[in-house]
């Protein structure tokens, strides 16, 4: 029987209408979550993205503040900007989009927001606190691959073997702390997509997560059976029969890699979905932490 499809749609959907009925029991102490948000220069996905973000928080009642800077902003003003956001009290989630131009010391960027409003889990202290185990803001992707295999009932890896094929900061390393996490205690191989004989490390897979950026990079005879996909891929391909000519596909070759997987997520709608409403949960979870009410 091919795998069950994880549907980050409609986990999405569930955890922003529970988010809705948290965001009302703030506004009884007259606090609304506000996310900040900085983007600096031209790079047009990064800011369909911050748009992305911005209708999403008003979706579940969130208010939202993004600032689009020029190109030639200097890394000075940007930190002073960040450091007014830092001690604004009606602002709880900060984040800066990534990448920024050249100009740039992106660790001195990020290390400047406070930890305490640092939503996306970059500030270097939520990193360390994460890979401790203690209680910090964790990025959004890998949160969000958890949250998915939690509440789809594949979240017992206890002593599976799970392979990451990414070593990112966003993703990767990320997500191989939540994994080595007491309570999940995983096995975890962390794999450069590059690396000589990758099928031989994707083959011991129970969880695999794949974010290469190649598109049907892995196939079905990279896999064993039973194993749990999850694609975190984003590739635009040529394709005649679609109205604009492309379309999205991920890492993964979905339909073979499903005949053999237990559970597998789609792209698009599989991930991809659960990024940003997990953005929007560290929102409320840093305001309700401010007003103290969970
Ligand atoms: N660029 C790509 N993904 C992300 C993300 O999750 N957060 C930020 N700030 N920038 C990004």
């Amino acid at each position: 029987m091919p795998g069950v499809i994880l549907d980050g749609r409609q986990l999405s959907r569930d955890i922003r209408q529970e988010l809705r009925e948290r965001v009302t029991v703030l506004a009884a102490s007259a606090v609304v979550p506000k996310l900040a948000g900085i983007i600096v220069g031209d790079d047009a996905g990064s800011a369909s993205y911050v748009r992305l973000k911005e209708k999403a928080t008003a979706e579940v009642g969130l208010l939202s503040e993004m600032c689009h800077l020029p190109q030639d902003y200097t890394q000075r003003d940007l930190l002073t900007r960040i450091s007014e956001l830092n001690r604004r009290a009606d602002v709880h989630g900060i984040f800066v989009q990534l990448p920024l131009p050249p100009q740039f010391n992106e660790s001195a960027v990020l290390a400047t927001i406070s930890p305490a409003k640092d939503v996306d889990g970059f500030h270097p202290e939520s990193v360390g606190r994460s890979w401790l185990g203690q209680e910090s803001f964790v990025p959004a992707t890998p949160a969000g691959i958890m949250e998915m295999l939690r509440r789809s009932g594949y979240g017992d890896l206890r002593h599976r073997h799970a392979v990451i094929v990414n070593v990112d900061n966003l993703v990767g390393k990320p997500l191989a702390a939540l994994l080595c996490h007491e309570s999940v205690s995983a096995n975890i191989t962390l794999c450069h997509p590059d690396t000589p004989c990758l099928a031989d490390w994707t083959r011991q897979a129970d969880l695999l997560v794949v974010a290469a950026n190649r598109p049907r990079f892995i196939t079905a005879d990279m896999v064993k059976r039973g194993v749990i996909a999850v694609d975190f891929g984003t590739n635009y391909v040529q394709d005649t029969s679609a109205k604009q000519g492309y379309r999205l596909v991920g890492d993964i070759d979905f339909e073979p890699v499903r005949e053999k997987a237990e559970a597998i997520t789609p792209v698009p709608g599989g991930v991809g979905p659960m990024t940003v409403t997990m953005l929007l949960s560290h929102t409320v979870e840093a305001a309700e932490r401010l007003a103290a009410v969970s």
